[in-house]
Order: structure tokens, then C-alpha cells, then sequence
């Protein structure tokens, strides 16, 4: 039979989970990134209208969830126009399958609006399921055209300014 010594000795001695680290995103990791999102979302990614504001340019921050020194989640921001407002987009957000439902998403999202906040932003735009991002304070906005087919149900918005949402042609800018 254990003794409380040792049983005090195994509990020291058992791993704790460490929890993901959300790091600024380096050029170090985007064959890492590429890979998270590929596994995410598959080739028919880069038709999506979405990348028509992505392709050929460098986001503007872009945040990693690291465990154990791999990368595991991903987003990135992009600076765009809608009808020559400033805004952010934000996308594509991707978490390993394995390492879901653990809230590493949601703290990518929150880093996202923070780092937005602090951009001075006039909101985050973002192409994504409802039942998700609305959690975050995301709405559906009806005046943005996106420069491609989208589901207008699926196009949100996080405005981080009191004034009206902007509307018009969202542009990479
Ligand atoms: C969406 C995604 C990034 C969320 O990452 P995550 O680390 O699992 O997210 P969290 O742990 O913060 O949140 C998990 C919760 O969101 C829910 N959820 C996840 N994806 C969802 C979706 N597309 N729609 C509605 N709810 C969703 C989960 O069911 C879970 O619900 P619960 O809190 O009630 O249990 C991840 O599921 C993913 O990489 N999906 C594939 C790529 C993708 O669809 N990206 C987003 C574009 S819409």
C-alpha cells in the first residue's frame, strides 16, 4: 500500500499539460502555418474569395499557438478598404484537428481583436461561420461586397469604433 509520502512524491512527478503559447507569427514559421491551414482547409482554399484579398501580399501580423515548440493554430490579419474605410480581415484561422476544442481558437481571435484594438482599427471583416465568431461580438454586415461570391450570411463583422458599419467594395489596401 502507498504511504502519503510517496503518493505526494508521484503527484509531484506527474507532467503538467502546458497550455499553448499564442506568439507573434515570424517568417520562420510560415512553412509550418502552410501546413496547419493546407490540413484545415485543403487546396480548394485558394479559390475562395477570400484569398483574392490575400494572394501576392504579406499580412499584417499574422499569430501562431505553439505546444511543445510546434505550431498548432494560426491566423492571420490583412489590411483592407471597404468603400475606402480602413479595416482589418482576418483569416484563415485554423487549429489542428487533434488539438481542437481546447480554446486555442478563441484566444487566436482574441489576439486578433486586441492587436486590432491597438491598430487603432475601425473593425475586423472576416468571411466565417455565424455560430462561431459570434461568440466573439461578430455580426453579419450587409453593406460589404467582397470582391467575389460569398455567402452574405457568412461575412461579419467586429466593429471596434462607435460609428456605423462601413459599406461598399472591400479592396486589399
Ligand atoms: C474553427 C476553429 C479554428 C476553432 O478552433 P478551436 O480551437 O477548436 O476553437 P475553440 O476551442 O475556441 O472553440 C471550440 C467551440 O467552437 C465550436 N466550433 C468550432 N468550429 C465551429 C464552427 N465552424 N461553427 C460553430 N461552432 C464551431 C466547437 O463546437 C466548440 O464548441 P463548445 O465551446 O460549445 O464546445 C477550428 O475548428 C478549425 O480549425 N476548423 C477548421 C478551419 C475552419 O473552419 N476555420 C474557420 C473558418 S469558419
Amino acid at each position: 500500500m502507498r504511504g502519503p509520502l510517496e503518493s505526494t512524491r508521484a503527484m509531484t512527478l506527474a507532467p503538467s499539460p502546458q497550455p499553448a503559447l499564442i506568439q507573434t507569427e515570424t517568417v520562420f514559421d510560415a512553412a509550418a502555418v502552410a501546413r496547419v491551414v493546407e490540413a484545415a482547409f485543403g487546396p480548394g482554399r485558394l479559390a475562395k474569395t477570400a484569398e483574392r484579398l490575400r494572394e501576392g501580399r504579406d499580412p499584417a501580423v499574422g499569430f501562431v499557438a505553439r505546444h511543445d515548440g510546434r505550431i498548432i493554430g494560426s491566423v492571420r490579419l490583412w489590411t483592407v478598404t471597404i468603400g475606402g474605410v480602413p479595416a482589418l480581415f482576418l483569416g484563415p484561422i485554423a487549429v489542428e484537428r487533434t488539438e481542437r476544442n481546447a480554446g486555442i481558437g478563441a484566444e487566436l481571435v482574441a489576439t486578433c481583436v486586441d492587436w486590432a484594438r491597438e491598430a487603432q482599427a475601425s473593425g475586423v471583416l472576416l468571411v466565417g461561420d455565424p455560430p462561431y465568431f459570434e461568440r466573439f461580438g461578430f455580426q453579419r454586415i450587409d453593406g460589404a461586397v467582397m470582391p467575389g461570391p460569398v455567402d452574405p450570411a457568412r461575412l461579419l463583422w467586429l466593429a471596434l469604433e462607435a460609428v456605423s458599419a462601413p459599406s461598399g467594395l472591400v479592396r486589399a489596401d
